[in-house]
């Protein structure tokens, strides 16, 4: 038997998979076809009705989704997109890939720390091709406001929205403002199968291209050969190998199912947390959601004090067992984007400086909580 992990008493992120799921998946082992195939299309139709997108691309994992769709839109040497430096360091490189430039922009403000509209507005310049926005803890952020600078100065809006899958902007999924949305669904992230994501558009064209793209760019698939309803291929574009495989798409619509109902269970967690943690001295709740915004509670994040020191508050935590992470090293600070054109970043790097991610999972019980809030509460000075 293989020990149930991690040892945390209250890890940051926690899957659990009822037997149910591992039958479902155990059925896809029986059934003699494990790459991408019918558990797949139905995966993709099944995330299509519930994000109300035209195209839903099941992929191996969040990444390349995002580089799917940096490809997708065109990238080339010479053009620039717009992103977070806030962000997990898979968007600057998606696009990065392509030869384009990431050019990075600071986040809105120590309780909105997600791209800053105003921010974006002075870095376009005629090589600029897209903002990439990135929807940090499962929140739209600024959303609208990306659209309609997007809209303005004609160029495209991308999401990389890997935190926020079942979270929704004025009822539509957050992710979908934009010509396409990333979603990843690693281990930690609240549609958990281990690797993999999923692309969303309304764009034919786009997410023909994207298809084309994620398997070669081949003309037929491996699936429909062994169907019999293709005897051939052409290869017409150069393509990746970026299929899910059929035990993880299986995996995948088992959680759907269950996701808006995690989603609640995930937005009592963080409602609790804000009620108790909201009116202490030295520390902040970070994630403040905008009008219409019904995140997705990926993350909790709070930003202590200037005067606290952040190592010493972690380490107190990690002595009583809790787990706390900080989102994110800001990318302009990696060795490989020193050199990477940005505009002025102070949030970013206050943010970066201050703040604490908390432990946050749908299945977290109230002792659990108390946990945590207790030692945040011991740990302050
Ligand atoms: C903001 C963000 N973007 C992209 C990714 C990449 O997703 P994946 O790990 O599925 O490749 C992640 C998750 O790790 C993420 O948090």
């Amino acid at each position: 038997m293989v020990p149930r992990m991690p040892t945390w008493k209250v890890p940051l992120a926690d899957v659990v998979v009822p037997e149910d799921d591992i039958a479902a998946v155990a059925d896809v082992y029986r059934s003699g076809w494990l790459s991408m195939g019918p558990q797949t299309a139905a995966f993709e139709e099944e995330l299509a009705a519930y994000t109300g997108a035209g195209h839903a691309l099941a992929v191996a994992n969040g990444t390349v989704g995002l580089h799917l769709m940096a490809v997708g839109i065109g990238l080339e040497a010479g053009d620039e997109v717009i992103v977070p430096s806030l962000t997990f360091v898979a968007t600057p490189n998606a696009v990065a890939y392509t030869g384009a430039a990431p050019v990075f922009a600071d986040v809105a403000g120590l309780d909105a720390p997600w791209l800053s509209a105003a921010a974006v507005e002075p870095l376009i310049t005629p090589r600029t091709k897209a903002i990439f926005n990135m929807t940090y803890g499962g929140f739209a952020g600024e959303a609208r406001e990306l659209r309609r600078l997007a809209d303005e100065h004609g160029v495209v809006l991308l999401e990389d929205a890997a935190h926020a899958i079942g979270g929704r902007l004025d009822g539509t999924q957050i992710g979908r403002s934009g010509l396409a949305g990333g979603f990843s669904f690693f281990s930690n992230k609240n549609l958990a199968i281990g690797e993999g994501g999923a692309v969303v558009t309304d764009d034919d064209e786009l997410a023909a291209r994207m298809r084309l793209l994620r398997s070669h760019g081949m003309t037929t698939l491996t699936w429909d050969r062994h169907r019999g309803h293709a005897a051939g291929y052409d290869v017409v574009a150069l393509g990746f190998n970026y299929r899910i495989d059929e035990p993880r798409a299986a995996l995948a619509r088992r959680r759907l199912v269950r996701l808006d109902a995690e989603t609640e269970d995930r937005a009592r967690v963080a409602a609790r947390y804000d009620e108790r943690l909201g009116d202490l001295t030295g520390i902040a709740p970070a994630l403040v959601a905008r009008d219409g915004d019904r995140p997705a509670h990926h993350l909790y994040t709070v930003v202590l004090d200037e005067m606290i020191d952040r190592d010493a508050f972690r380490e107190r935590l990690a002595e009583r067992g809790i787990q706390t992470s900080m989102h994110y090293p800001p990318a302009h600070r990696f060795s490989i984007y020193l050199e990477a054109p940005h505009g002025p970043l102070p949030v970013t790097d206050v943010y970066a400086a201050r703040a604490v991610t908390l432990p946050l999972y749908a299945h977290m019980t109230e002792a659990d909580q108390d946990l945590v809030i207790d030692a945040v509460v011991d740990a302050l000075p």
